[in-house]
């Protein structure tokens, strides 16, 4: 009988794993499993290839030189451009933006969005469950320029209350929510509130910081004007994010950093705006990353989106399954009960144990877990905790990797709570 379909195995993890160098290394005598993918993920040779190569046969600085090596190093970053539309089902490459990482994308619409006539109504809703990257620009905002912002609370389970979406938006600018949350796992119904959103005149971000690299995405079935993404969490490098924006949002919103090949025409006395996207593209951009991020997405569309988020959801349900038959009340996962509601994003609390310890000690056992606030503060306020231990799952884990940590956490509580 065909196992259930949050069961059902859909990657050959064994193959995978051999694609990603750094799962070679051992620590501390023990194999590394790797279980911090949410942070950032680990990197296929593909990419690594990808980078080199570039470096070894290609680099130049971009849209500047007319001399061939310049010409093929501007062509291979637009295609990167070209390759990260076509995987979010953009329109075009016009509305990519290549930034630094998710937070400077969503630092940017929130610069260029408060700073323009767009923003007249100066109220923005975000949600209890947002990381600092999607909490601090608008902070920041409140004290600099009086915006006023509201929240859209959490329940018990990790879910986004909205009943009360409706009144909330009332007034409101722009909404700026997270795709999936980097602590509880839960995926939210971005769809039904971008649709509120726009029903209410205003215009919805997504941060999919955390979902991106999980989930096939479309940007017209999110149905949002903004969505930012970093590459270092999808397999490619450090170094780059994505925002990318409607077209004509874009065009019409002022430009954020000032400099390099953000601009047409500089006088002494103003200056003319490029073309989108280079309008927010300011100074020497990262090339080789770019490249890297391509090569990622090369990867990941090889293996199939499909693929990857049903071998997360079976993994999460046989680590959910795993925690709930060693451990029962002993350990509670924070979020959505069920594999299908979440991400493979698993934060726990484990009898009393405080994260950090816990983390180390799976640490001299090679396995990495995050402890911590994980950047979301008001979320942890709002579960009552100051920290959680958090495993997270991507392609190269399965069930040995599950398994390490059950008994890791065993090991913890033999050396923390002896009987
Ligand atoms: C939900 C979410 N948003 C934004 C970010 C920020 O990503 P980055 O540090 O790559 O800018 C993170 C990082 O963990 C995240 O989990």
């Amino acid at each position: 009988m065909a196992p259930p379909a949050d069961r059902r195995v859909t990657l050959d993890v064994p193959t995978v794993r051999k694609d990603f160098p750094i799962l070679d290394r051992e620590i501390a005598g023990h194999r590394l499993v790797y279980l911090d993918s949410a942070a950032s993920s680990q990197k296929p040779r593909a990419v690594l290839d990808a980078m080199d190569r570039y470096y070894e046969t290609s680099h130049a600085n971009v849209h500047r030189g007319v001399y061939t090596l310049a010409e093929q190093a501007t062509a291979a970053y637009e295609k990167a451009r070209a390759t990260v539309a076509r995987f979010v089902g953009a329109p075009s490459p016009r509305g990519v933006v290549f930034t630094k990482n998710a937070t400077e994308a969503i630092n940017l619409v929130a610069s260029v969005w408060s700073r323009s006539a767009d923003a007249t109504a100066r109220v923005v809703l975000l949600s209890e469950m947002e990381h600092h990257a999607n909490l601090v620009p608008w902070l920041m905002l409140r004290e600099e320029r009086g915006l006023e912002l509201r929240f859209l609370p959490v329940d018990d389970g990790g879910r986004l209350v909205l009943d009360d979406l409706d009144r909330l938006l009332d007034g409101v600018g722009l909404v700026s929510v997270t795709a999936m949350s980097n602590v509880l796992g839960t995926i939210n119904p971005v769809r039904r509130i971008a649709d509120a959103a726009h029903a209410a005149g205003a215009l919805m971000m997504v941060d999919g910081a955390q979902y991106v690299s999980h989930l096939a995405t479309d940007v017209g079935e999110l149905g949002c004007d903004f969505l930012a993404f970093s590459g270092h969490k999808m397999c490619g490098p450090t170094g780059i994010g994505v925002l990318w924006g409607r077209e004509d949002l874009l065009e019409r919103l002022p430009a954020f950093l000032g400099g390099g090949e953000m601009i047409r025409d500089v006088r002494l006395d103003g200056w003319l705006p490029n073309e989108i996207p280079w309008k927010y593209e300011a100074g020497t951009p990262p090339i080789a990353e770019a490249i890297g991020l391509a090569a990622a997405i090369g990867y990941l569309s090889d293996l199939g989106l499909d693929s990857v988020r049903s071998h997360e959801q079976a993994l999460t349900a046989y680590a959910l399954d795993a925690f709930g038959e060693r451990f029962g009340a002993d350990l509670a996962v924070h979020g959505p009960p069920q594999a299908c509601d979440r991400g493979g994003v698993l934060s726990f609390a484990y009898r009393g144990i405080h994260p950090h310890d816990l983390s180390q000690v799976l640490d001299s056992a090679g396995i990495c877990i995050r402890a911590g606030h994980h950047c979301a503060k008001p979320l942890m306020r709002r579960l009552g905790v100051g920290a959680t231990a958090r495993a997270s799952f991507y392609i190269y884990n399965d069930e040995a990797d599950v398994d390490a940590l059950v008994a890791g956490l065993v090991a913890a509580s033999d050396l923390f709570l002896p009987a």
